[in-house]
């Protein structure tokens, strides 16, 4: 765009940006259909919950002297998955939304599975599940968002990379406690 375009461009964002004060934060450039970015970070926040409880729940649980470490971690976790939380519901807000928080149905909007398992092992194993679940979705919105909205985009990458770590902090609890090596694929 020439020097002199932007300069005839910015009358008309000075305008727009009076016109459409309800609009908050989404001005018209906003790349994607806004409605439809919500309801999916609505799946991401439903899923979060989901990993909030699971991990609660697991640091509650799970019994046994060598599951001292094990507890803490997975209180971590859910400390971290209820951040990822907030991020989502902050930036649904601002987007002009409504978070989803609604515990009616709640298991069928999150891509996470809520399972208790009966041992250690399982839970760690449950929770390397759901870890890889939400990183494979994340990436998906990731994609998705690319530079039509750069503010949720950089949000997810961040969340993305919290949940890379988790699961390689299973992967590695699954390994100390099942005693043998696991070959990363
Ligand atoms: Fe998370
Ligand atoms: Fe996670």
């Amino acid at each position: 765009m020439a020097h002199g375009d932007f300069l005839k461009d910015i009358k008309g964002i000075r305008k727009k940006a009076r016109e459409h004060l309800t609009s908050g934060a989404v001005t018209h450039n906003y790349g994607g259909r806004v409605e439809h970015a919500i309801k999916l970070l609505n799946h991401a926040v439903a899923t979060e919950i989901v990993c909030v409880l699971r991990y609660k729940y697991h640091a509650v649980a799970a019994t046994g002297i060598s599951s001292e470490a094990v507890k803490a971690e997975f209180a971590q976790h859910a400390k971290e998955e209820e951040e990822h939380l907030d991020m989502l519901t902050e930036r649904i807000n601002q987007l002009g939304g409504k978070p989803d928080m609604n515990p009616e149905g709640l298991l069928s909007r999150a891509a996470s599975q809520y399972v208790e398992g009966d041992n250690l092992i399982d839970m760690i194993k449950e929770n390397l599940v759901a870890e890889r679940v939400a990183i494979e979705t994340y990436r998906d919105m990731i994609r998705y968002f690319a530079d039509k909205d750069p503010t949720t985009r950089i949000m997810l990458e961040k969340i993305l990379a919290q949940e890379e770590e988790h699961a390689n902090d299973m992967h590695d609890l699954l390994v100390d406690h099942e005693g043998r090596p696991m070959l990363k694929k």
